[in-house]
Formats: C-alpha cells, structure tokens, sequence
C-alpha cells in the first residue's frame, strides 16, 4: 500500500531554503502591527490591501512590500512575524528553515540592527522549543542600494557575525548585476561565511553565471531562467548547483504566464539541483504546502521526484553534514512509512 506522490510531499520533512521573512507579513498581521504602532498604511483594511495584489513585475510587488514592511519596528514585532511563519512552515513538514531579512529596509527607517536580529532571533528559538523547527538567518544586501551602502549594512552586522549564517543579494533585479556587489561579497566569503544570490528570475541567465564565477554563490535563488542557455543548465546540473525554485511566485510575478509553462520539469529532467520554496508567501498566494500543490496541480510528480526535491533541500542546505545526514534518515523513514521505497 502506497501513499499518493501529493499526501507524501505535503507530509514528508523537508528544508526551506529560499524565504523572505518580510514576505511572511500577511494583511491581519501587518494592521494589527500598524495599529500597534501608530503607523498608517496607504490602504484602509486587510481587504484592500489584499485586493492590491496584482502585480505585473518583480518591482510591481517590492514597491508594496517595502511599504508593508514599515509596520516592524519593534523585538516584538519580528519575534511575531518569525513565529507566525514557523507555525505555517511547521504544518507544512518544514523541520529546517533559511531565513532572509532585509536589515536596509528596517535600519533606513532606523530600527537599530541588534533590535530586528534579536527579534528574528526570539522567534526562531521559540518555534525550535514549539514545533521542532532548526532556523538560520541569512542576511540579503538589497541590490538596487549601492555597494558602499552594503557595506556600511556588513559593518553594522559585523559584531553580530555568529549569529548570521551566510549572505544573500535580493531585491530589483535587472540593472542591477551581480558584479556590482563583487567586492562586498569578496569580503563576505572572506569572513568565512557563505554567499548565495537571486539570480535568473527576472533577470537573464548570464546573471546566474556571474553570480556564481563573480560573487562566488553556493546556491542560486531562483534560477528558473536557466533553460534559456543550454551550456550553463548542463553547468549546472554538472556542478550540482542547487537552484531555490519559487514556483508561485514566479507565476504572481509574471516570470511565467502559468504554472504549466513553468521550467520546473525542464530543470528537473536536466538533472538540476532543484528544490522548492515559497519565497514571499504572504503575497503570492500561500506557504510551502501551497506551492507543493500547485506544482504537483501543473505536473503530476511521481513519489520519486518528491523525494528528490525533499533530498535536494536538506543537501542544500547550509548545515553541518551530520544535521543533513539526521534530516535524510528521517525522510527516509518517512517514505519507508508510506511503503514507498526512496529512488
Ligand atoms: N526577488 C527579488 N527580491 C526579493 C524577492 C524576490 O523574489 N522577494 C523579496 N525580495
Ligand atoms: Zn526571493
């Protein structure tokens, strides 16, 4: 007796790799924080600024975001924003998550550094001691700032470096190539920490090369333009780049008219190193399961290939190799479980 491929990857654990914590601010939330703090957002009620939405672009949905995310101010606020997150990720078979925050977005506003990580920080240890979930911080330089803005951001972060597992590069990504952020992340890398980076959303598969040949990135967030260039796929797929998909909200932001038309299978049948996340999912229509059933909706994945999008995100991830061996022994007996032998 054998489990179906779609109950099996909505219970089987699994990591999340590519997450926006600001992405995670849903409308309650974020005017329970407006009230909370006296902030007024350009929207009179949760219904209107769920209605607002619609996006046609990547810059479309960070205009919005950015707004929104001027609610956090307090500890409070990010311990709460976090630990609304890992309730969801939990209830979708999250038991490892890699966490970005954007610190340019809340230290402009002049929420200090130490008070959001020490937030982000609360909650982290609060849903480790609820629901189980490991959690690290990875720290995102916003690529339409300038480098020597990330620079004073790595400077603000530098006493604080034990606590941030590695660096990221997000936000407008066309106009702004990796190249720029050269020197920034030389110095990241040098700290000892690693670095990985959108790349391939928006903009064009040459970005991803750079990112990787410039910026010296261990993982490719997005990626999913990679089809595009036959030499760099099989590059890819080589080298055993991982590629953090984000299959909503590449559909929400237009990067693919539909989910049919999404180059997941073309990744997957490339032999890529492809895992599947939910990026912001507060704004582009749901959280880990969502995007799972959304994908398998669109593809009918076999119980093999859900294991291997399970297996690609623990080997992905930035952990030690023992915590990724303990997580596969335990996706493994989950399949085991379900009669259902891994590939
Ligand atoms: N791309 C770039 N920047 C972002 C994203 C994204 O999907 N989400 C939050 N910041
Ligand atoms: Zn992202």
């Amino acid at each position: 007796m054998s489990a179906d491929p779609l109950s099996l990857a909505l219970a089987m654990p699994k990591a999340e790799l590519h997450l926006h914590i600001e992405g995670t601010l849903e409308p309650d939330l974020a005017f329970a924080l407006a009230r909370r703090n006296g902030v007024t957002l350009p929207w009179p009620d949760e219904a209107a600024l769920a209605a607002a939405y619609d996006f046609d672009s990547l810059q479309s949905f960070l205009d919005l975001y950015y707004t929104c995310a001027q609610v956090l101010q307090t500890r409070a606020d990010f311990r709460d924003l976090m630990l609304a997150y890992l309730a969801r990720a939990a209830a979708d078979g999250v038991i490892h998550a890699e966490v970005f925050f954007d610190p340019q977005t809340h230290t402009a506003r002049g929420v200090p550094f130490g008070t959001l990580l020490a937030g982000l920080e609360d909650g982290l240890a609060e849903g480790a001691a609820r629901w189980g979930v490991s959690g690290r911080l990875i720290l995102c330089f916003l690529r339409h700032l300038s480098e020597d803005e990330g620079f004073a951001t790595l400077a603000e972060a530098e006493p604080y470096l034990e606590r941030i597992h590695g660096f990221g590069l997000d936000s407008s990504e066309r106009g702004h190539p990796p190249a720029k952020f050269a020197r920034l992340f030389a110095r990241c890398r040098a700290l000892g920490k690693p670095v990985v980076a959108h790349a391939g959303e928006e903009g064009p598969p040459a970005y991803i090369a750079e990112a990787l040949d410039v910026l010296g990135a261990c993982r490719i967030d997005h990626g999913v333009r990679a089809v595009e260039d036959a030499a760099l796929l099989a590059r890819l797929a080589r080298e055993g780049v991982p590629l953090t998909v984000c299959p909503l909200s590449n559909v929400r932001l237009r990067v693919f008219p539909a989910m049919v038309e999404h180059s997941l299978p073309r990744l997957l049948a490339a032999g890529a190193k492809v895992t599947i996340n939910s990026d912001d999912p507060a704004y582009f229509g749901g959280y880990l399961g969502a995007n799972i059933r959304a994908v398998q909706a669109a593809f009918q994945l076999d119980a093999a290939a859900w294991y291997r999008l399970a297996r690609n995100s623990f080997e992905a991830s930035l952990a030690t190799d023992e915590e990724k061996a303990g997580w596969i022994a335990r996706l493994d007996a989950h399949f085991a479980a379900a009669g259902v032998a891994p590939a």
